[in-house]
């Protein structure tokens, strides 16, 4: 099996049943400086011709200049016949002051206009705020009705705010949940990842090399070292070893986009897995879920 195989073999399912790669593309720190556009763009033709698949942005992100620059580089993609919309799956989210009826469907015509997109794959609460659960769950109706996104979810939401959000009507459809999950930040193992797979509910797991410090692990290295591989490869292992659970490391240089996306070729042993849990112990108990 060749890298490109092997990445997309990875793969979680979603509640309606379709699957999707279980290695993504994570875009905060794109689109925040206009001088380094070119290159963005250059990056995620260069990550679309490695082969992800999967794009995760937010209306946040360099205050929609994330989601402008992924417009670019999808757009010029799939005018040069390399690739088709339906090969992409993005997810982008609306801010917790943009969850209301309203609010969240100008929000998400912004976000298509900058994608240049007439529907997005997945469509996320970015965190909990204040507008009332109930009427963001109506809101995100609205938007699958209009055709205006494929699917809704949530992110950075814990079992009792996913309990409470599953028992309003309507609450059911939430297709994801993102959140922080790491080798060293282990909190989502505990109760969160086994109430999502129960659901067949994928996890994404955001900032799974800790923001770039995981990859001068030296636990991590020295199983690194048994497979050839670096710290931040088995970093992104140690998750596609959990069923259910979609890593989006984001990277703008294309070398470690390769390295992130040849993790997915990696298969931890269980003795690699031991040593791992030794060095970051897996949660005993019930912790506040991390947040960045
Ligand atoms: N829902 C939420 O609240 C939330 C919160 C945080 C993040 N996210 C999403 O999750 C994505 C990933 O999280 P993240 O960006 O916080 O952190 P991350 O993916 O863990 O790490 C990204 C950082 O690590 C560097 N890096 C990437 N691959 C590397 C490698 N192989 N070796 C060494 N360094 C490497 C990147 O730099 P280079 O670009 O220079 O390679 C970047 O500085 C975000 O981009 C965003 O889409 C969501």
């Amino acid at each position: 099996m060749n890298s490109f195989d092997a990445a997309l073999r990875r793969a979680v399912t979603f509640p309606d049943g379709s699957h999707r790669p279980a290695l993504g593309l994570g875009t905060w720190r794109y689109g925040e400086m206009p001088a380094c556009r070119r290159l963005e763009v250059r990056a995620l033709r260069a990550a679309l011709d490695i082969g992800y698949r999967v794009f995760d942005t937010a209306e946040m992100y360099g205050d929609g200049g994330a989601e402008q620059v992924l417009g670019e580089a999808l757009q010029a993609s799939w005018r040069a016949g390399e690739l088709a919309r339906e090969d992409i799956f993005i997810i982008t989210k609306v801010y917790p002051h943009n969850a209301g009826t309203r609010a969240m469907r100008k929000a998400c015509e912004a976000s298509l206009r900058r994608l240049g997109v007439e529907q997005v794959d997945l469509y996320l609460l970015h965190w909990r705020g204040d507008v009332p659960l109930d009427e963001t769950i109506a809101a995100f109706g609205e938007l699958v009705q209009r055709g205006c996104i494929a699917r809704w979810g949530v992110s950075n939401f814990d079992v009792a705010d996913m309990r409470e959000l599953e028992a309003l009507p309507g609450g059911r459809a939430c297709a994801a949940n993102q959140v922080y999950l790491s080798v060293s930040e282990r909190g989502a193992e505990y109760e969160l990842l086994p109430w999502q797979q129960a659901r067949s509910m994928p996890l994404m797991a955001y900032s799974p090399i800790d923001q770039g410090a995981l990859a001068g692990n030296e636990a991590l290295a020295r199983v690194a070292a048994r497979h050839g591989a670096t710290a931040a490869q088995v970093a992104l292992a140690a998750l596609f070893a959990m069923p259910g659970v979609m890593a989006i490391p984001k990277s703008a240089n294309e070398q470690r986009l390769r390295e992130n996306w040849a993790a997915a070729q990696l298969q931890l042993t269980n003795e690699d897995l031991a040593d791992l849990d030794r060095a970051f112990p897996r949660p005993s108990g019930k912790k506040p879920l991390a947040m960045i």
